[in-house]
């Protein structure tokens, strides 16, 4: 995290998603194009990131943790992996470690969410890390140059904002403190895709964004996870302490979610399916 990252962290953060500003221009494309690929193959691509051998790497960024992106053979369900390699410790001052980005898709799997790719542990060359796989055809909100997140064109905007909301909540339950716009993907068809998760799942009942809506199927969702669901799910990649701290920030945004309610209304708190 660098000082650009930081303080485009906090205008995202600022930034209500009603207010998000038309800065950047959208991804484009013919047709719109899910990049979530995954959906519905996630047990032969986890098997595949296992397995799949590396033909060259390249540094993706020159941050403290080295992702590296690594080419795969041709003709697999993906070009390249992001290879992390980050023992558990503390870098520049954070707490990281490459099982946050395995813990972070199991938890999206349990919740159903479908916003974190595919991420496995691999050990390669006597080096253990979290392989992810590469999401193509999607585009960081840093990288389409805006100061948040991008606004959706009409057909597009409800879905838009309840994905934000669902990323936000998720966020907020697993405590990164890194969702800088390099983090949030997204590509033409404006589909949300979430990465970066080494700093996630430490202690603490502080969120990280301030939420007046909440998906409710997700919601619903988050109020169903126990202890023994979570370690079941979690319990190879983060510690007992963890696991706790994530139920209670769940009960933290409970009360949040009773006062909101209280204040302005259920109708106005959830974003319901239409029936
Ligand atoms: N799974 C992925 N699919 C596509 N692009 C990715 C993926 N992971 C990382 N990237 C790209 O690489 C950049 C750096 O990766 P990231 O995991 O955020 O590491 P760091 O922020 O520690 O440098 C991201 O901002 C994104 O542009
Ligand atoms: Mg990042």
């Amino acid at each position: 995290m660098n000082i650009l990252k930081t303080v485009a962290a906090v205008l995202l953060l600022s930034l209500p998603v009603s207010h998000a500003v038309r800065a950047q221009s959208a991804p484009q494309a013919d047709k719109p194009v899910d990049s979530r690929t995954w959906i519905g193959h996630a047990a032969e691509i986890e098997e595949y990131l296992r397995t799949v051998p590396i033909l060259k790497f390249e540094d993706l960024s020159v941050g403290v943790t080295k992702p590296k992106k690594a080419f795969l053979p041709e003709g697999g369900p993906m070009k390249y992996l992001v290879w992390k390699v980050i023992p558990p410790g503390r870098y520049a001052g954070y707490w990281e470690s490459y099982q946050g980005e395995i813990a972070a898709y199991e938890i999206d799997k349990l919740l159903g969410l479908n916003m974190v790719p595919p991420t496995v542990e691999k050990t390669y060359k006597g080096e253990r890390g979290a392989a992810v796989m590469w999401v193509s055809s999607a585009k960081s909100f840093k990288d389409l140059g805006g100061k948040s997140a991008p606004t959706a064109p009409p057909a597009f905007e409800d879905a838009w904002a309840r994905q934000l909301v669902k990323a936000k909540m998720f966020h907020n339950l697993i405590n990164d403190v890194d969702p800088n716009l390099g983090n949030w993907l997204v590509d033409s068809g404006w589909h949300l895709v979430l990465i970066d998760f080494s700093r996630c799942f430490t202690p603490g009942t502080k969120m990280v964004h301030t939420l007046t809506r909440v998906d409710e199927p997700l919601w619903n969702r988050m109020k169903e996870l126990t202890e023994a669901s979570l370690t079941t799910a979690l319990g190879k990649r983060i510690g007992k302490g963890e696991i706790r701290s994530i139920l209670e920030r769940r009960d933290k945004m409970q009360q949040l979610i009773d006062k909101l309610v209280k204040e302005h209304g259920e109708k106005s708190v959830y974003m319901r399916d239409v029936k």
